[in-house]
């Protein structure tokens, strides 16, 4: 049985986004893929300042991965 749930079936937790899949056959590159994300991450928020422009909802939209519902406009300036 798989360790990750769809949220569509059950009530969600917290711990249900489950994008590198689960199983024998799950993703062997995660461990480096959140690596290289939180290193990427990290070097963006030191040289760039991000503001959300007014009027933006920060609602997400679930599907296979997750994304922003709607329009995600930022305002990105050099710190
Ligand atoms: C954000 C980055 C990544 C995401 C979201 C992702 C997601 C996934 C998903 C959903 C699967 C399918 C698992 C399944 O069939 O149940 C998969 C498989 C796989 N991924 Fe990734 N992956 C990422 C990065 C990487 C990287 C960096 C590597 C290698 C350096 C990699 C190598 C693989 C391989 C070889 C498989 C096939 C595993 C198998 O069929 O046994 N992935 N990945």
């Amino acid at each position: 049985m798989l360790g990750c749930k769809l949220s569509w079936t059950i009530k969600r937790t917290r711990f249900a986004y489950c994008p590198f899949s689960e199983g024998p056959r799950c993703c062997i590159g995660q461990q480096l893929a959140m690596m290289e994300a939180k290193t990427i991450l990290a070097r963006l928020v030191q040289v760039f300042k991000f503001k959300l422009v007014k009027g933006q909802s920060q609602d997400v939209l679930e599907q296979t991965t997750l994304k922003p519902k709607g329009k995600c406009q930022v305002y990105i300036m050099q710190i």
